[in-house]
């Protein structure tokens, strides 16, 4: 192979001239080929800021992490779940909590997917009918059951005044 090599050049090769006319093009063909070659790759993608790949919502997709708890409903059961992920420990282990905590831990296990036909925090046409009814009314089925909904729902040592937070709570969700 280098034989061949340095049979060829000494063939091709006979004036200092093309000495250097051969070490120049050496130089610049590879990296005109080079500079080809990328404007061949870029200039293939073009990149649409219209297609539906772009927007913001599928790049955020794409980015966000593999692993992510959600359950059933909405996005806001999904931003529920995040907070509880720091309020649920201590509630856990207290057995009682604030308002927010007794929701997130202990009321969303029905109200965020609608379980046994409790109304979905957040479901506007579900709530408006119970809102209604005024706000004492609604403290009062939540804090002694009301038909599926377990008094303080489930909660029997939390203090009424969480109860009703968490009252507050959802209501607002679902205004
Ligand atoms: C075991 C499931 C479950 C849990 C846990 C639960 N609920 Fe409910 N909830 C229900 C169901 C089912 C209904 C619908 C009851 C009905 O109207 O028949 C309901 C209805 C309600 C209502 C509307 C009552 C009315 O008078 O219209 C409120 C307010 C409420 N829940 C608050 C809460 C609060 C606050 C918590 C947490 C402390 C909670 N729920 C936990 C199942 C649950």
């Amino acid at each position: 192979m280098t034989e061949v090599h340095s049979e060829e050049h000494s063939s091709l090769i006979k004036t200092p001239k093309q000495l250097v006319v051969v070490m120049l093009l050496s130089f610049i063909v590879p990296v005109a080929a080079i500079l080809l070659l990328v404007k061949l790759i870029t200039g293939d993608m073009h990149i649409d800021p219209n297609s539906s790949a772009m927007t913001e919502d599928a790049i955020a997709q794409r980015l966000k992490p593999v692993g992510e708890v959600r359950m059933v409903g909405d996005a806001q059961s999904a931003a529920t779940i995040e907070a509880a992920g720091t309020a649920a420990p201590e509630a856990a282990a207290s057995g009682a909590g604030t308002g927010e905590q007794v929701f997130n831990t202990v009321c969303q296990a029905c109200h965020a997917a609608g379980v046994a036909g409790a109304p979905k925090t957040g479901d506007t046409a579900a709530w408006q009918p119970r809102i209604a009814q005024g706000i004492e009314v609604l403290y009062a089925s939540a804090i002694n059951g009301k038909n599926l909904m377990p008094a303080k729902g489930g909660a029997t040592g939390s203090p009424d005044a969480d109860i009703k937070a968490a009252v507050d709570l959802m209501v607002a969700k679902s205004k």
